[in-house]
């Protein structure tokens, strides 16, 4: 496969796990996972992570997939490129990894001191797209040896931080989320 098709499968394979977290920034709020508690005088995760954010991001990205699914030969042939279907194991893999994967940078920040809705550059990019790939990897073994190779793991790496800084820049200025990242 040549470098776009590389790209395409990257961007088209992630897609259930871009989406949950601006799901979860719409229809997030209600009561936070860690029940208000504290660990060493700071919040465990925080108001940022709730459980509704958490169930309603991880339903939208295991629909997606669904949907995708459902339009990966039309789409196939429209770029020329042979596209993953998501079984349902791998969508689910995907979307709750990646809300597993925000929650644990949550953790981390809080951990280090740092307030919600603190910058932490790098593993905000990122947290999402390794709580994807690990749960996707644990779900759904066989399709995502078969879909995530060394060359589209390396695409997503590149590709996912410059993404993600372009939409939370957009809902930042649509007024969906309080701060750019
Ligand atoms: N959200 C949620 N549940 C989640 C993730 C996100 O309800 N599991 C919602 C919250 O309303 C949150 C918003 O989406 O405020 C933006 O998400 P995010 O930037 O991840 O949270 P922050 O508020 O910035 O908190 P943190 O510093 O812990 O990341
Ligand atoms: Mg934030």
């Amino acid at each position: 496969m040549d470098i776009l098709g590389v790209v395409a499968t990257a961007l088209w394979a992630m897609l259930p796990a871009y989406v949950p977290n601006n799901a979860a920034v719409l229809a997030g709020g209600g009561r936070p996972i860690d029940g208000g508690r504290t660990m060493g005088g700071r919040r465990v995760l925080g108001d940022g992570k709730t459980w509704r954010g958490t169930l309603a991001g991880t339903l939208a990205g295991t629909a997606l997939a669904l949907a995708l699914s459902a339009v990966t030969p039309t789409v196939s042939d429209v770029v020329g490129y042979s596209l993953p279907r998501f079984p349902l194991l791998a969508g689910l893999g995907l979307a709750f990894g990646a809300m597993l994967g925000d929650i644990g940078a949550s953790f981390v920040k809080r951990r280090s001191g740092r307030e919600r809705g603190a910058a932490f550059p790098g593993l905000d990019q990122l947290d999402f797209v390794v709580g994807a790939l690990l749960c996707a990897f644990v779900l759904a073994p066989s399709w995502f040896a078969r879909t995530f190779t060394l060359p589209v793991v390396v695409a997503i790496l590149l590709v996912t931080p410059l993404l993600h800084v372009v939409t939370n820049g957009i809902a930042y200025l649509l007024g969906l989320k309080n701060e750019p990242w």
